[in-house]
């Protein structure tokens, strides 16, 4: 028996040795320590032993025991240390949680935009887009707008040549949509302008949404109903609404559109330069000159037209100070929307 116990251990030994997988290790273990291993069964057996005998023997057999799950645990030990690849494969743990991926979000300017575009979608109005390589004739032209008008000084225009540029506004598909259909019409364009300008307030590139509406009897009370609920939807029903005249070669009668400032409710801050009132759009009633340019009878159609900075509207909703941040991608700032 003694003999047997000391064969046992050496062969086990010899075996961990060889042993280069997890696997083989647990192969070992059932042979020798399991429940119907080589080890157990002499230990099972001892009763059986004439009783001077059996103090020897057992204490040999528990010796055998531990050392050999001393080994095994050692030689497991190692190989977690050396064979990273067998520990992946079956020592793989399929009940421990996965490792999250981070989820992305929409952009804020383009979550603004899907607000501003869902506010007038109610409305009734449709979504238009157009190119952001623009014809001059449509940027300019077409607009009312003639090669030496001194309103092109306005827009700091980035020209690819004579007759192409980056479109400065997004009023240019007010006019490609009227070239394709009748009135009536009630349509709202969003989409990149450029303009050569950067400051903390002004990127090169920056967002607007156009809006045109043109059937029989729009009126400026129309314009004015129209652009007071969308304050009151993307600000709050509370916000006070006013507009001041003002000029674009597009429009006539033209306004501008300010608000209550959202930062003081009019009592006066830095944002709104003491005066309570912030501007967020131009608008006006469109100019016959238009309408001429585009075939539509000035006698029988009337139209409104607007055109507001998503950018601004979202640094006056989120309380940004430096237009900027919107570009420089750090995942802290967009994270927050
Ligand atoms: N296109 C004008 C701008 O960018 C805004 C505007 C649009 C004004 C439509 C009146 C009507 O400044």
């Amino acid at each position: 028996m003694e003999e047997q116990l000391h064969a046992i251990r050496e062969e086990a030994l010899k075996a961990l040795e060889e042993a280069s997988t997890p696997s083989d290790l647990d192969q070992i273990k059932v042979k020798y320590l399991g429940r119907k291993g080589a080890v157990t069964r002499i230990l099972k057996g001892l009763g059986r032993l004439p009783a001077e005998e059996r103090p020897r023997v057992g204490k040999l057999a528990n010796e055998v025991k531990r050392a050999l799950e001393k080994a095994l645990a050692a030689r497991k030990e190692d190989l977690e240390k050396t064979a990273p690849e067998d520990r992946l494969i079956s020592g793989f743990d399929p009940t421990l949680p996965g490792r999250r991926r981070p989820y992305g979000t929409l952009h804020p300017i383009t979550q603004v935009m899907d607000e501003i575009a869902s506010v007038f979608t109610r409305m009734g109005f449709s979504v238009e887009e157009g190119p952001e390589i623009e014809l001059d004739y449509y940027n300019f032209e077409a607009l009312n707008i003639p090669p030496d008008h001194p309103a092109r000084d306005m827009q700091d225009t980035f020209y690819v040549d004579d007759k192409v540029l980056l479109r400065t506004h997004t009023s240019p598909i007010q006019v490609r949509t009227m070239e394709k259909r009748q009135p009536p019409l009630r349509i709202i364009a969003p989409g990149k302008v450029y303009r050569c300008d950067s400051d903390v307030t002004h990127t090169p590139m920056f967002h607007q949404v156009e809006g045109l509406m043109v059937d029989t009897d729009v009126s400026f009370a129309d314009l004015k109903g129209v652009l007071t609920l969308f304050v009151h939807e993307i600000f709050d029903p509370e916000t006070s609404v006013r507009f001041r005249p003002s000029f674009f070669p597009f429009t006539e009668p033209s306004a501008e559109v300010d608000i209550q400032c959202v930062m003081c409710r009019g009592r006066g801050c830095r944002v709104c330069s003491q005066t309570g009132w912030l501007e967020v759009l131009g608008a006006g009633m469109v100019h016959p000159a238009v309408f001429r340019h585009v075939g539509y009878d000035t006698e029988k159609y009337s139209g409104f037209a607007f055109g507001l900075g998503v950018e601004r509207i979202a640094m006056l909703k989120y309380g940004i100070d430096d237009i900027r941040l919107f570009y420089e991608n750090d995942v802290a700032f967009l994270s927050q929307f």
